[in-house]
């Protein structure tokens, strides 16, 4: 049986189209008229639910508000520069505003984490910021509990709670730096407030958790101590259940606490070093005015030989504080990553690098300091395909040129900032540390003058303890270069033996 109603409503639908599957049947209406008031129900929640998120919204706002109007001025400028400063802003943000905002923020207000306009702060950035500050007290041996009470090597900042401590310490655990995940978790103890009940683990469990670490470093007998005095405290706790289940069943990890390696070693002992330059041997470098012919007469400047075999020299006042200004801002721009070649600026920051690549054609300016770049090394230094967004200061991989085997014939590194302390640069085999000087240079060649690869050219750039580290960093190719920078008449030719010659360009 076919049944259709036609009302008033359906009329003019009837009129136009012929189709009866348009048609609303008047069961439908009548329905939907007896609905009504559920419907209006449904939307009354509706209404509320979004009213309650608003409130909410607008509350948060007018608290965030508040705060900046407010904020301590210091924040802006100085105290940002100290780790824990830095790590509670971190944290902030990653807490404050992900969880009101939530996935909604894109859509909500039109803001793109990575355009570089509002940098919001994740989940992924507060775990990187204690990784961040686990490496700091690594390479510059610092005590945890001094860390948490904001003195680090007498830069003092803020001090974090016990809380903070805990959830460092857990990540220095998940990144098998045990002895550090024993001394957070130490002094997570220490900043223990008893009163305070919104403590994220019970004492009992904050000490299982050291008992785990020391059972993965191979101390067995203190794990079983510890053990013995918590299981008594708090039987049911996880950690506590952890430790013991572990020392039941003998786990058998995979950790095997090895001490650093060498280059390890040399690498943080020289980052350790007061920030001013470090050579081996004070007597052999030596500061020397050079000259070099360029369009205009002379283009003279002021170099400092740190070390001849292999060559590494720095040169003061390569670029003016314009210069760096406009250099920083192509980074703060984050123009579209990738579409930027040539120099590459990095902004060494508490967790990650912002970087940017600068293509000579992108300004006057970074063209003028190519060019000059050219009349200091002497070299063509015309820009050459990018070879990825990867750090000029990677230290934990080999450097890229040794595995494609020759193309980045030297690197000219220029710091744009000073750094108060920490973010030197480092050779670990030669004992050289490079403090940051504004505006200055490190140069260095990375093949020798019979064209091998020079592995003692090694290098890593150290965690910023206190400051704000910015550097840009040229590459110099092979190309273009093997008629400017012959090899060397014995084997045994130093940069300083073929330097008349690349002075001379050759010609005679
Ligand atoms: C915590 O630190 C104190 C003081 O340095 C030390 O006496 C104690 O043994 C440490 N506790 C553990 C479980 O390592
Ligand atoms: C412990 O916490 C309470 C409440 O948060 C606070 O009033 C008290 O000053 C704290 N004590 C210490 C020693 O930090
Ligand atoms: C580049 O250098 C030239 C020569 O020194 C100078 O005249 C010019 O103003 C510079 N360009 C910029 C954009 O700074
Ligand atoms: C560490 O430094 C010393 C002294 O500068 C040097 O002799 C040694 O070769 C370096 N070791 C490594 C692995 O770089």
């Amino acid at each position: 049986m076919y049944c259709v109603s036609v009302t008033v409503l359906t009329l003019s639908a009837l009129l136009s189209l012929t189709s009866s599957e348009m048609f609303t049947s008047s069961n439908k209406v009548q329905r939907m008229v007896m609905d009504e008031e559920r419907m209006l129900g449904e939307l009354k929640l509706f209404i509320d639910q979004k009213y309650d998120w608003l409130k909410k919204m607008s509350i948060f706002y007018f608290d965030r508000l508040r705060d900046v109007k407010f904020r301590d001025d210091s924040l802006e400028g100085h105290d940002l520069y100290h780790p824990n400063t830095m790590y509670l802003a971190i944290q902030k943000f990653a807490n404050d505003y992900s969880p009101v905002l939530g996935n909604n923020l894109q859509n909500f207000l039109n803001i793109q984490r990575e355009s570089g306009q509002i940098f919001l702060a994740d989940k992924d950035d507060i775990a990187g910021a204690r990784k961040s500050l686990v490496i700091l007290q690594v390479v510059f041996k610092m005590s945890a509990l001094d860390m948490a009470r904001g003195d680090y090597l007498g830069f003092q900042g803020p001090p974090l709670k016990s809380n903070d401590a805990i959830l460092i310490g857990a990540r220095a655990f998940s990144e098998e730096h045990f002895n550090e995940c024993i001394e957070w978790m130490n002094a997570s103890i220490t900043l223990y407030n008893s009163t305070d009940s919104t403590s994220l683990a019970t004492i009992p469990e904050i000490t299982a958790v050291m008992g785990r670490a020391y059972l993965r470093l191979g101390d067995r007998a203190r794990a079983e101590q510890i053990y013995d005095e918590v299981k008594l405290l708090e039987p049911a706790g996880d950690e506590v259940g952890a430790l013991g289940h572990e020392l039941n069943n003998q786990v058998e990890f995979e950790f095997e606490f090895e001490p650093p390696d060498e280059t390890f070693q040399n690498y943080s002992r020289l980052c350790r070093l007061e920030n001013r330059h470090h050579i081996p041997d004070p007597n052999n470098p030596r500061l020397v005015c050079r000259y070099r012919e360029t369009l205009l007469p002379y283009y003279r400047f002021k170099e400092e030989i740190l070390s001849v075999a292999p060559f590494v020299s720095v040169i003061y006042n390569v670029i003016s504080d314009a210069e760096g200004d406009h250099l920083k801002g192509f980074v703060s721009d984050k123009l579209q990553r990738g579409q930027i070649q040539g120099i590459k600026a990095i902004a060494s920051d508490i967790r990650t690098s912002d970087l940017a690549w600068i293509g000579d054609q992108m300004s006057g300016q970074v063209s003028n300091i190519s060019k000059r770049i050219g009349y200091i090394t002497g070299l063509d230094t015309s820009q050459r395909k990018p070879d990825g967004l990867t750090s000029a200061e990677d230290f934990q991989n080999p450097p890229p040129w040794v595995k494609r085997s020759g193309h980045r014939l030297a690197t000219f590194l220029i710091y744009l900032s000073d750094v108060q302390r920490g973010g030197s640069t480092v050779f670990p085999k030669i004992g050289i540390a490079v403090a940051p000087v504004k505006n200055m240079a490190l140069f260095w060649y990375n093949f020798d003058p019979a064209y091998e690869v020079d592995l003692l050219t090694k290098h890593g750039g150290c965690p910023v303890l206190y400051g704000h580290k910015w550097i840009c960093t040229k590459w110099i190719w092979t190309y273009g270069n093997t008629l400017r920078r012959r090899c060397g008449l014995t084997p045994e030719a130093t940069q300083l033996d073929i330097e008349p010659d690349i002075k001379r360009g050759y010609k005679s």
